[in-house]
Order: C-alpha cells, then structure tokens, then sequence
C-alpha cells in the first residue's frame, strides 16, 4: 500500500477509536498517581514522549496506554514534518498529525509541533524542483503560513528551524541557506508569528546540549535573533547522546544557565541514552543510564525556564536509534516489552525531587 494511503487508512482507524473512548482514557489505562505525568504535573513540568507515529498509535494498545498513562506531552515522529504534510506544491494533507493531535487532546496532553524548516524530510518535487530563490523564498513562506495556520490554537510549540547548525557552530549549508541566505531562520520565525500570535517558537538541535562550539554558535544565533527582535520563545535541546560520550551534566547545566540568562525557555526535546557502545554487564550499563537521564533532569529542573523533558520514543522496541545507528540498543524509559527500567525508576525520582 502507498505510504500515504496506508497513513490514511491507519489516521480513519485511529479516529475510530477515539470516536469510542473520547473523552476519558481508552480502557485499559487507569488514571494513576505515581506516574511521570502525576509527577510532573505536581510541579508544572511537561514529561513526554516524542517520535510519535500513527502506525502503533493505531494498532497497539500497550503503546497508546503507556503513552496517555506515563506523559503529558508528545512529538509526532514525522507526521508534522515537510514530505508528510505537503506532499505536492499544491497539496496538503494533515489528516496524519490532526490523528495524533486528537489523540493528546483526548487524553490532555499537549504537542509540540515538529518540525517546519529543516534539511530534511523533504518532498521530491521541492529538492529535484530547481526553483530560483524567490520562488524557493515563496513556497517555505506558504508552507510554514499554511502549516502553522492549520494547528493553530492545537500545539504548545513549534520547532520552527531544526538542525541549522553545523559542528562548528556556523550556519548548516542547506538548500534553505544556499537560497534564502543566512536570513532564513529569521524570517521562519516571523512567517510562523504571522500564523499564529501566540504560538510558542523554538529553535531545535542536537549537539549544543553541553559547552563547546557548537552550543557557542547557537548561543551567539539565538542571542542575535533577540537583537534584531525575532520572536523566539526558546531552544530546544534535542539530547541524543550516548553513555560514553555524552555532555557533562553540569557542562548542560551552564549551557542552560547561559541560554535563560537570554530570557528563553528551554525544552530537552528528543532525549535517548545509547548504551550500546559502552563495555561492561548490562545491569551496570542500565544503571548508568539511569543516572545520566536522573542527573539530566535535574539540572533542567535547577533551572526554572527548563519546562520540559521528552525523550525521543517510548519503548527500545520504537526507538529510531538501532535504524539509524544500524544496531541494537536500550536508549529509552521503557524496555522492548514496555516493562519500566531504572531509567524510568530514576525520572520519577528526580520529579519527586529525590
Ligand atoms: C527521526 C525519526 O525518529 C524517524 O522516525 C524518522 O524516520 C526520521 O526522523 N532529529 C530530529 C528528529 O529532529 O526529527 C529525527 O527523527 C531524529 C533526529
């Protein structure tokens, strides 16, 4: 089945189901008061799961119940993303993400809308097009105006440029900057104000959690956008890192320190902890794990403009990592039987404040 009939098919059932268990939880998941969500709520923190995808939302109740039990706000994996939504120059389709919308909705979770400018994730006719600068300029305006416009009022944040920087802390060479010019992250932001007043707006990358020159790039980017007044409420730090190389917890600590000292709001966005390169038994390994996603939210929670924690999947069974990466991993909450792990066990501690 073509991938966006299948996406069709999967958002009719979906809506299917929630047509029988909205409002309320659908059965199966008793409202709980040791869960992240409980925890989080208690003191105004958004706990969530991102990476969201149709498919299990659909067809597997343990994910949909672990989902609305465990958090209170959700990424879509890709249905928000550019090939998703506009899949021809003239043609939109949010029938996928207004899914997974309906689904936080009805089990009061917030979403944050990810993603409008990025590299990647983009349809044919827009890499393959040869349009000139104007015309490229014109359908990324119309994109982000139509796109925001549709969800207005219905997502807590948009993740309005992702991944703009390289390495080095310099501009990512994209086709947005190869035809817009190093303007282009401004103007996203101000078409993505124009569409919605009162939306939050965030700047999203992976690399820049801890210090160095990359978190330097984009402490000097987002600063200057507040110069030149651009709307930006915050940056989300994405957090994908492994146990073996990941940033210093008190390195992300300063990293947070300086970006609020802005006045900005910051967002770990897409949390996972990779084991997998990391010697030693794996009980150790996962208690390791289970320290670093402790000592993480902590220093978020240190830090009153933190607002939320999401890491990027539920369960290692979903997690994007073993594709991307080409091997197995556990970087996630959950194991691949939904079964809680001591990095579960450690994110309730740190909400409880132990
Ligand atoms: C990834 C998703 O996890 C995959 O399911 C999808 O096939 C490709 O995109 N940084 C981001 C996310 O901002 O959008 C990416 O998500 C992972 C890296």
């Amino acid at each position: 089945m073509p991938t966006r009939c299948r996406n069709f098919c999967c958002g009719i059932i979906l809506w299917l189901i929630l047509l029988v268990t909205t409002p309320g939880i659908p059965a199966g998941v008793s409202p709980s008061t040791d869960s992240l969500r409980a925890l989080g709520a208690a003191r105004g923190f958004w706990i969530g799961a991102g990476d969201i995808h149709i498919s299990p939302l659909s067809a597997d109740a343990q994910y949909r119940d672990v989902l609305a039990r465990e958090f209170n706000i959700l990424t879509p994996g890709v249905a928000m993303k550019f090939s998703e939504v506009q899949p021809d120059i003239d043609r939109f389709t949010f029938d996928t993400a207004d899914a997974v919308v309906a689904f936080a909705r009805a089990h009061d979770m917030r979403v944050r809308g990810h993603t409008l400018v990025w590299h990647e994730a983009l349809p044919q006719w827009l890499t393959a097009g040869q349009f000139g600068p104007d015309r490229l300029g014109a359908i990324l305006k119309d994109h982000i105006l139509t796109e925001v416009g549709h969800f207005r009022g219905r997502v807590s944040a948009w993740d309005v440029v992702n991944e703009g920087l390289d390495g080095g802390g310099g501009l990512r060479d994209t086709i947005w900057l190869r035809a817009l010019g190093p303007d282009y992250i401004d103007q996203a932001f101000r078409w993505a104000r124009q569409a919605d007043p009162d939306v939050p707006l965030f700047y999203n990358d992976f690399g820049a959690e801890g210090m160095g020159p990359k978190s330097d790039g984009l402490y000097r980017l987002v600063r200057g956008m507040l110069e030149r007044g651009v709307p930006i409420r915050g940056v989300g730090l994405q957090m994908h890192v492994s146990l073996d190389d990941g940033p210093r917890p008190a390195d992300i600590a300063a990293n947070m320190r300086r970006l609020t000292a802005l006045g900005l709001e910051i967002q770990i966005t897409e949390m996972d902890v990779r084991i997998q390169d990391t010697p030693g038994p794996l009980a150790e390994k996962l208690a390791a794990q289970a320290r670093y996603y402790h000592d993480i939210l902590r220093a978020c929670l240190a830090v009153p403009k933190c607002t939320a924690l999401l890491t990027w999947g539920i369960s290692d069974r979903d997690s994007w990592i073993p594709g991307f990466f080409g091997h197995a991993d556990a970087p996630l909450l959950f194991d691949a039987a939904f079964a809680p792990k001591p990095a579960y066990q450690a994110l309730a501690r740190a909400l409880a404040g132990r």
